[in-house]
């Protein structure tokens, strides 16, 4: 593998682990505001932003990373992309309850928990195995990064 090549699927995997290590920190915050008992309203728009942080960062992994991750896992290692397609489905359903739901729902606090504990398993399956098993197929994320880099420019000039 050439240096470029290596150096395109760790920038794109930066990419990733930045949005994870984020969306990590925001459910930490939501676990202390849960353990204060603090009002809905408060509760309520963490929780949004974080469904918004999630919700953006499946679309990037969706339309960008995983079709390119796919042509390079498909002999033998397929199973680790559909298995995380299923997840992603699954993920937003409960993105779905969430950002339906209000906060003084009893089962609010509990949907978004369950959450944060179902993306932590998700994205330790992306890390430890979607991730190493790239760098072991030698993926050229070239073109994947440069898509990234412009969806993450084209999704903060959209917030602004
Ligand atoms: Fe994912
Ligand atoms: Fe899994
Ligand atoms: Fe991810």
């Amino acid at each position: 593998m050439s240096k470029k090549e290596l150096d395109a699927l760790e920038a794109a995997v930066e990419i990733l682990s930045k949005d994870h290590e984020e969306v990590d920190r925001q459910f930490g915050e939501y676990k202390k505001l849960m353990d204060y008992e603090a009002p809905a309203a408060q509760r309520k728009a963490l929780a949004d932003k974080i469904c918004d942080a999630l919700s953006q960062h499946a679309e990037m992994e969706e339309q960008i990373f995983y079709p390119a991750a796919r042509r390079y896992l498909e002999k033998d290692s397929e199973e680790i992309m559909d298995h995380a397609d299923v997840e992603h489905a699954t993920l937003k359903v409960l993105i779905a309850r969430i950002t339906s739901t209000k906060a003084s729902d009893p089962h609010f606090d509990a949907y978004v928990h369950v959450l944060g504990e179902y993306v932590k398993h998700h994205v330790e399956e992306e890390e430890d195995e979607m991730f190493s098993e790239l760098r072991k197929q030698g993926a050229d994320m070239d073109e994947a990064l440069e898509a990234m880099k412009a969806f993450k420019v084209k999704k903060k000039g959209a917030r602004k």
